[in-house]
């Protein structure tokens, strides 16, 4: 029988980020855009593909944001979010909420949610959460979330993001 020293196992190696960030291109994802309010009382929103559920029972979910992330600074204040999966066709919604302006939610059409959260319009899905907990990994902060609400628009089709591209999610329009 073979011995494992007998194998030639691959040593690890440093992984250059680039390389990483490639690699991760081809693991689509859904697109979402996550709000809150700032400390100064405006409404703020950021682009987010790292987002997952992370427990049924009880509801929560996960998001990974860079540390210098305004949105994170406004839930760390503000202590709720709202997490929208965005629609095919909210393209532009996602390039707006990725970029820095003070003015992202200018021409975009929104309204207050059941908790008074900004809420932008046209999304398959808003799941609204409570703060948990926030935990600092690498060069991103790990925020988990409670879920207190949901909305859907089952009409709607998801967009996927793979390859930096944002792609249609094709279904036969049996949503559940
Ligand atoms: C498709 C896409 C996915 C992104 N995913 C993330 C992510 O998961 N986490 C993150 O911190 N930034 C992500 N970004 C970058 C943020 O949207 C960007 O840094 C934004 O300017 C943050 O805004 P804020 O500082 O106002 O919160 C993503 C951008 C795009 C276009």
């Amino acid at each position: 029988m073979l011995q494992t020293s007998e194998l030639a196992i691959k040593r690890p190696r440093p992984v250059d980020p680039g390389e990483f960030r490639s690699a991760m291109g081809d693991m689509p994802g859904a697109v979402t855009v996550i709000t809150s309010w700032g400390p100064d009382g405006a409404p703020s929103g950021a682009t987010l593909s790292a987002v997952v559920s992370l427990s049924l029972d009880p509801p929560q979910m996960l998001a990974c944001f860079d540390h210098g992330s305004n949105t994170l600074a406004a839930i760390q204040s503000h202590g709720r979010f709202l997490v929208h999966v965005l629609a095919h066709g909210q393209q532009s919604v996602a390039m707006k909420f990725s970029g820095k302006a003070a003015d992202k939610f200018n021409g975009v059409e929104w309204e207050a949610d059941v908790f008074a959260l900004p809420r932008i319009d046209g999304c398959v899905v808003a799941v609204a959460c409570e703060l948990d907990k926030i935990i600092a990994f690498g060069d991103h902060k790990i925020v988990i979330g409670r879920v207190v609400d949901i909305e859907r628009a089952g009409e709607l089709n998801p967009m996927v993001y793979a390859r930096r591209k944002m792609l249609p999610f094709e279904n036969d329009g049996a949503n559940q």
